[in-house]
């Protein structure tokens, strides 16, 4: 029978603002949201990301008065990155391992000053790597089995300066494990792993390396991060990772792939986590900049779907902007 004989008119519940708000199926709260930030040396210090509009690097006393507006707005997370200079990277990655060095640092600081915000550390070796690379490099080939005590070690040295959660996002085979079991002989049982488990080889990710100056130097990383084509290859990383010890998994980028985002959720039990990344953000805030699109609109529409897609978490530059306007 056709709809409209049957009296069948959805519309009815679209009808007031409030009948849409009573049957809202889901909702974004700064409850979601983890903030991405760039953090570079020095003092007073807040350099423009120029492919980032609204982003900045900000050095360790600048962070906190930022991350305190974050956590002031709702916010409970933040995911630091660091900016280093050309002449603390080296082909081991040796800078990522100091306990002194920026990111640790910068983390100390702010669970001193903000306890309660969830700390979250990237795990790679990209930003602290000559060869601009997630794993270690040898004549062209990524040494996977060689590169896990690197990451094993820069999570042990995240997780003594402080942070709550430490992330893989390397995609080296087996590296959850090798992050768990050196946490955990460092006494750091309670240090969590929210798994980059599904990370594509995307071009989304061109704002972000220019942002840390830490594209590759040479080759691509598709021997490592996934191929865009694959949707049942994401179920098999995200098995492994849940049987090596993750507490929370992650599927990165978000938008173009929101069909992995509901699959893992469907396979889970475990929070699932989606990063908005860079090129996403940027996209928007260009359209929305030149007046082609309602820029603040489209970036909530996209992080509302995100979550309708499955995430419970979301990474995002917009963070701080979206939390405002709810
Ligand atoms: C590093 C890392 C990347 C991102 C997060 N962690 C870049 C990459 O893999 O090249 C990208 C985030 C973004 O684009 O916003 N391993």
């Amino acid at each position: 029978m056709d709809p409209i004989e049957m009296n069948d008119r959805p519309r009815r519940n679209r009808r007031t603002p409030a009948l849409r708000r009573l049957v809202r199926e889901t909702r974004l709260q700064p409850s979601d949201f983890v903030w991405p930030v760039f953090v570079v040396e020095g003092e007073g210090v807040r350099q423009p990301v120029e492919a980032m509009p609204g982003c900045e690097r900000y050095s360790p006393d600048v962070l906190l008065e930022e991350a305190r507006k974050a956590h002031d707005l709702g916010i409970p997370a933040i995911a630091l990155f660091p900016a280093l200079g050309d002449e603390l990277k080296d082909p081991m990655a040796t800078e990522s391992m100091r306990a002194d060095g920026l990111l640790q640092r910068a983390v100390r600081r702010l669970k001193m000053a903000l306890p309660d915000m969830v700390v979250i550390t990237d795990v790679a070796l990209d930003p602290y790597s000559s060869d601009g690379h997630d794993g270690l490099l040898h004549e062209g080939v990524i040494l996977n089995d060689e590169t896990l005590p690197i990451l094993a070690g820069m999570a042990v040295a995240q997780a003594e300066a402080g942070a709550d959660l430490v992330a893989p996002s390397d995609m080296m085979d087996g590296r959850v494990l090798a992050i768990r079991e050196a946490l955990d002989d460092a006494g750091h049982r309670d240090v969590g792993i929210l798994s980059y488990a599904v990370k594509y080889a995307s071009a989304f990710y061109g704002p972000f390396r220019s942002a840390l100056d830490s594209a590759p130097r040479s080759g691509d990383k598709k021997t490592y991060q996934m191929d865009p084509a694959n949707r049942r290859e994401a179920m098999r990383e995200v098995n492994l990772d849940v049987a090596e010890g993750a507490d929370m998994v992650m599927v990165k980028p978000a938008l173009a792939y929101l069909d992995v985002i509901a699959d893992v959720r469907a396979e889970v039990d475990i929070p699932v986590a989606a990063y908005h990344v860079s090129g996403e953000y940027s996209m928007v805030k260009a359209a929305g900049a030149r007046g082609w699109i309602d820029g603040e609109a489209v970036m909530a529409e996209c992080l509302l779907s995100i979550k309708r897609a499955g995430a419970d978490i979301i990474f995002t530059y917009a963070a701080r902007d979206v939390a405002a306007s709810l």
